[in-house]
């Protein structure tokens, strides 16, 4: 299966139908999940594990079962190709049973959030001086829903860079575009190893955002299920537009 050079491609997944597939993963990712007492958390943990191994098997020709992964100083999970990492990149992200992997050529970072109401501390975390002021401008009603943005976006950025929130949230600046639709600029932030980051923003339903990080400026949802739990083979297609549009986020300020 080949991956256009300047896509990212997601797959959406919803995590109990990976869960049957515990047979692909590896004895080390199995022992590691069989350690999480929760029975959601580990089954959450399990169907992470085989999305990424059968999505990534198939772009590769390769038995999802016998992929090898590294790690980078901060976590970041990344393919081996023999010692080397693969050129196929790929990032991860959960909520719930929401799953979201992102493949490509170039690097990226994902993220998705469920929309939920605001705290305070949540705000002070995530966003500097600048940026509060400029949410504050917004209009009455789309405070919450651009800081779920801003939030995404940022843990994007942070995840296409690979230092994840070690980075630090506030030394992430962005812009605040006027149609919540829209992704933001980064004015500050990690440096892309080649071209820029690019920013791309989707709000899917009514209770999720996604963000995604990458050099690669075109974005591709797909919805992804399982068709055999024994060979970890999958069908996707492409995901519909959202029917409920932009979420409402109740907060104290709109
Ligand atoms: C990566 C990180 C931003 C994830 O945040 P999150 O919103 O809770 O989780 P998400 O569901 O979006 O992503 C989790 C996935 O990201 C991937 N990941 C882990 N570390 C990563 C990193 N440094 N960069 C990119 N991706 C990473 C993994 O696949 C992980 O999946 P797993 O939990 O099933 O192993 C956060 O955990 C982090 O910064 N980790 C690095 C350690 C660190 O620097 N801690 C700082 C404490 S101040």
């Amino acid at each position: 299966m080949r991956l256009k050079a300047d896509t990212t491609t997601v797959y959406l997944a919803h995590a109990p139908d990976f869960a049957p597939l515990a047979a692909l993963l590896s004895p080390e990712e199995q022992a590691r999940a069989a350690g999480i007492s929760l029975p959601g958390p580990r089954a959450r943990a399990v169907a992470a594990r085989a999305l990424v191994r059968t999505v990534l098997g198939t772009h590769l020709g390769a038995n999802p079962h016998e992929l090898r992964f590294g790690q980078g100083e901060h976590g970041k999970p990344y393919l081996l190709q023999g010692p080397e990492p693969a050129r196929l990149h790929f990032n991860l992200s959960h909520t719930g049973d929401l799953l979201a992997l992102a493949l490509g050529a170039q690097p990226l970072g994902v993220d998705v959030e469920a929309v939920r109401p605001l705290s305070p501390a949540l705000i002070s975390m995530a966003l500097g001086p600048l940026e509060r002021a400029r949410l504050q401008a917004r209009p009455a009603g789309e405070y919450g829903r651009a800081f779920y943005r801003a939030w995404a976006c940022k843990e994007a950025l942070l995840k296409a860079h690979g230092s994840g929130l070690a980075f630090g949230l506030q030394r992430v600046q962005l812009s605040v575009p006027a149609d919540l639709n829209a992704a933001p600029l980064v004015e500050a932030g990690p440096r892309a190893p080649a071209d820029d980051w690019t920013l791309q923003v989707r709000w899917l339903g009514s209770a999720h955002i996604l963000a995604v990080a990458a050099t690669a400026p075109g974005l591709t949802l797909q919805r992804i299920t399982p068709v055999c739990a024994r060979t970890g083979h999958w069908a996707a297609e492409p995901l519909p537009a959202p029917s409920a549009g932009i979420p409402r986020v109740p907060d104290s300020n709109g």
